[in-house]
């Protein structure tokens, strides 16, 4: 098989470093990498190392004369299997959004017709700026894919959003770019996520502290695996993956009427929701207002709620796939077989929420999938997506 190509178009940001390992990744798995900078990216690192690192000239300036092609940036751009903007600085993003082509790694974005992978890494506030969203919001309706910075210390002494991701996390989207597996083409997938939410009364509620990543990752694979995706979403501040279809609930009641309704067309069931198994007895219809005396009790009365998966096992045909997730924190694989029995499972990804680097809150996980016929597979800790893609692989070995 031909070695694919992918471009590597380097922008003016302090990330740029980063990306030289990201090169060297690529270069080992024997892909052609074609580095692209701008005249800002050169600032941060010279084309020399990329030249090294990648083995080819390394291209900067849209008037320089190439050897190898005839016109640079329409030769570069035909050559590509995928182009990646790592990292793309708010003032590319912006050129990219606009369609303005003033240097070589701009006209060869809009000479390109493979897919783009842009990777924004910046200030927190410049992140957060209403035009750089803006912006982001246009290229992901160009059909780019836009990964999300993470959040931390960056650069700048600035914390928030902005730092570049994990390059293990641009690696595997560049994957799977480069070779989507569609396995899942022609399958519904329903996938629950987030906290569910109790009233209390009209401006207090009940949730617990599922952030909903795992099962925003599972919507995410399970779409670019060519499912059509079904995303019941409790209360979670994620932005939904393009392409899949998002149905917002509120209490487990509701994700449970939601989720029955869907059922019946679906071929893959996946209970992701950190789902409250309370609620509380009696909503107060009014505001309860604060007590003049501190010593005054509010006693909430709870009511168990509905197991979700329980209910949807009842009702599972017989070719229908449901998955679920157990939160344990001992006798892991004893507690997730009877959860299987139970709730007429397939498979339950368990995991033990007192490793560090697993459960809520955080990118990766530590799971186990177990299967109804005793299989006990323990994967090492992996970030949500990979965790999602293993569980999907399941998914379509069962189907
Ligand atoms: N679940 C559900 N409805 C509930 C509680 C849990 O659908 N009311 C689902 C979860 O989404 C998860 C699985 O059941 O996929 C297991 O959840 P977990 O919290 O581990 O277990 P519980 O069944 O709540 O049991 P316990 O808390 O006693 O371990």
């Amino acid at each position: 098989m031909m070695a694919k190509t992918i471009g590597i178009g380097v922008t003016g940001g302090i990330a740029a470093y980063k990306i030289v390992d990201l090169v060297s990744r690529l270069k080992k798995d024997g892909l052609d990498v074609v580095v692209i900078m701008t005249e800002g990216a050169a600032k941060f690192v010279t084309p020399l190392t990329f030249k090294t690192i990648s083995g080819r000239e390394v291209l900067t300036d849209l008037w320089q004369e190439s050897q190898e092609f005839k016109v640079q940036h329409i030769g570069v751009a035909e050559q590509l299997d995928l182009l990646v903007i790592a990292p793309a600085t708010a003032n590319f993003i912006a050129k990219m959004a606009y369609g303005i082509a003033d240097d070589l790694l701009s006209t060869i974005v809009l000479a390109n017709t493979v897919s783009v992978l842009v990777v924004p890494a910046m200030n927190s506030n410049m992140y957060r700026n209403t035009a750089v969203q803006r912006n982001l919001t246009i290229l992901n309706e160009y059909g780019y894919r836009v990964m999300k910075p993470e959040s931390g210390m960056l650069a700048c002494g600035v914390t928030g959003p902005g730092r570049l991701p994990e390059l293990d996390d641009i690696y595997d989207e560049i994957q799977q770019m480069l070779y989507p597996k569609k396995d899942l083409a022609g399958k519904r997938l329903m996938v629950n996520a987030g906290t569910t939410c109790e009233d209390i009364d009209p401006v207090r509620f009940i949730a617990n502290r599922s952030s909903g990543k795992m099962g925003f990752c599972i919507a995410e694979e399970a779409s670019a695996r060519g499912a059509e995706v079904v995303l019941v979403n409790g209360r979670c501040q994620l932005e939904p993956p393009a392409g899949v279809n998002v149905v917002p609930v509120w209490s487990a009641d509701e994700m449970c009427e939601v989720m029955r309704k869907y059922q019946p067309a679906c071929d893959v069931i996946i209970g992701s929701a950190a789902v409250g198994d309370f609620k509380v007895a009696t909503v107060e219809t009014h505001k309860r207002k604060k007590p003049d005396d501190k010593s005054e009790k509010w006693v909430l009365e709870l009511v168990g709620n509905p197991d979700i998966l329980q209910e949807l096992g009842k009702h599972k045909t017989g070719r229908q796939v449901i998955v679920g997730f157990a939160a344990e924190t001992e006798n892991i694989v004893e507690n997730a077989r009877k959860k299987i029995e139970t709730k007429n499972l397939d498979f339950i990804v368990a995991n033990d929420v007192t490793q560090e680097g697993a459960g809520f809150e955080t990118d990766t996980n530590i799971v186990t999938l177990i299967t109804r016929d005793g299989e006990v597979k323990p994967l090492p800790k992996m970030s949500k997506r990979e965790v999602a893609a293993a569980i999907i692989d399941k998914v379509v070995e069962i189907l």
